[in-house]
């Protein structure tokens, strides 16, 4: 037997074990001042490319007056209780009516939050009967969501579809037999590589396969599209979609999220969904705050414009400069670079305290051994002198890797 604290302090897992060298630099930075393409880190201005604030909304001076006069009139409590028992409003049924008719669905439900939102759908719509499909490369909370799921799961790698076909063909035999059905789950945009779920191929097998489209568009909702209604929009199949999830935590700057569908799916979800049913309902301020947001997305089509204005010109130029960014269809700019864990974290620090760049960086275990990839957001409020400042700096850094300067025995503390 052993004591369970002991345990946990003896293997800390793959992010813990570096918490002492990591803690204020590569994990848990604090970005101060107002949000915007600079802010200041450890005392110091440095450019941003890590917030998903894409449409710059976070501190859009609308959005800001929207917010103040919410918490005043309401302050955060209003209203008490879970939405079922005390917690409903006019305005939360505004806003899920207005996010429903942008997503051309016919209704929608409000999410606490995005992660717990997802976890708790995925839960609610199959049983043990059933079988979910899902994408190798799906956020956390897909996963999460699938695995407090009791009948079987197939996982297809990363938009395979020829793979997704042979997991369909062996779920159709086996809801055949329990008299279950299939659910298929993918991302709109897949947040690490930023390229898209094959939405218009995944509907095209419905020809074939009987299964329930669901899409996670964390990344696509306010940013894909002509209206910006998402990856479903951008391709042409969004009524091929039958649950779209979106979360305020990106485009809208906020907290919470939505899953738009058909009047009877969302009244099961309303009646069921465990995450919604026995949590307190999303504060007055965050309705309010993400209606004003909705407005904004749907009145100011300039915010997405100037959005893909910046995507344009730095991915352009990251590729033009010789950089691979991958398969990326969308905002998420992934550079992938070679080296080792210590070379990651000493270009990061070169790029912060040498070059005032702040951005992401991902290696092992979330990608295989000896990849870097420097992930940048770039955002509405970003500027063009920002984009060729960056690429200049990559192109330095670039330089020092190829020669060996950032090679290191171990990560050093900063
Ligand atoms: C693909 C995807 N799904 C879901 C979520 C969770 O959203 P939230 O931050 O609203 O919990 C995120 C955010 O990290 C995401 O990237």
């Amino acid at each position: 037997m052993t004591d369970l604290f002991e345990k946990l302090l003896k293997n800390r897992g793959p992010l813990g074990m570096h918490s002492k060298e990591s803690y204020g630099y590569f994990m848990f930075p604090k970005l101060e001042g107002d949000i915007s393409n600079k802010m200041i880190f450890r005392g110091k201005e440095k450019l941003i490319w890590s917030l998903n604030n894409y449409l710059g909304l976070a501190n859009h001076p609308e959005v800001r007056k929207a917010d103040t006069e919410a918490a005043s009139h309401f302050g955060f409590a209003a209203p008490m209780g879970a939405r079922m028992m005390s917690g409903n409003s006019t305005h939360h049924e505004k806003l899920e009516q207005d996010l429903a008719s942008f997503e051309s669905k016919q209704a929608s439900i409000l999410l606490n939050y995005g992660y717990q939102g997802m976890v708790s759908a995925i839960d609610c719509l199959v049983d043990r009967h059933d079988v979910i499909v899902y994408d190798s490369e799906s956020h956390a909370c897909i996963i999460d969501g699938v695995r407090l799921h009791m009948g079987k799961r197939f996982v297809y790698p990363h938009n395979d579809l020829a793979n997704l076909e042979k997991q369909l063909s062996r779920a159709a035999k086996i809801v055949n037999e329990t008299g279950g059905a299939i659910l298929v789950i993918t991302e709109g945009v897949f947040g690490m590589s930023g390229d898209q779920g094959k939405l218009k191929e995944i509907v095209e097998l419905k020809k074939k396969f009987s299964f329930r489209l669901f899409v996670d568009d964390a990344h696509g909702f306010g940013t894909m599209g002509k209206t910006g209604a998402g990856a479903g929009e951008e391709q042409g199949v969004q009524d091929g979609i039958d649950i779209y999830f979106g979360t305020f935590a990106k485009s809208m700057a906020l907290i919470g999220g939505f899953i738009a569908s058909d009047d009877q799916v969302v009244d099961y979800l309303r009646h069921n969904m465990r995450s919604q049913i026995f949590a307190k309902s999303l504060p007055m301020p965050l309705v309010l705050g993400a209606q004003k947001r909705l407005d904004l997305l749907k009145t100011q089509p300039e915010l997405k414009d100037k959005l893909w204005k910046i995507v344009r010109a730095l991915q352009d130029g990251l590729k033009n400069a010789g950089f691979d960014i991958g398969k990326t269809q969308s905002p998420v700019t992934p550079v992938y670079l070679n080296g080792t864990i210590p070379e990651a974290t000493n270009l990061i620090i070169d790029l912060r305290e040498n070059y005032d760049i702040f951005c992401s960086m991902v290696v092992y275990p979330v990608v295989p051994k000896g990849i870097i990839i420097l992930r940048l957001i770039p955002t509405a409020i970003h500027t063009l002198e920002d984009v060729s400042y960056t690429i200049e700096s990559f192109r330095k850094i670039h330089v020092n890797l190829k020669a060996g300067k950032y090679q290191a025995d171990k990560i050093v503390p900063v």
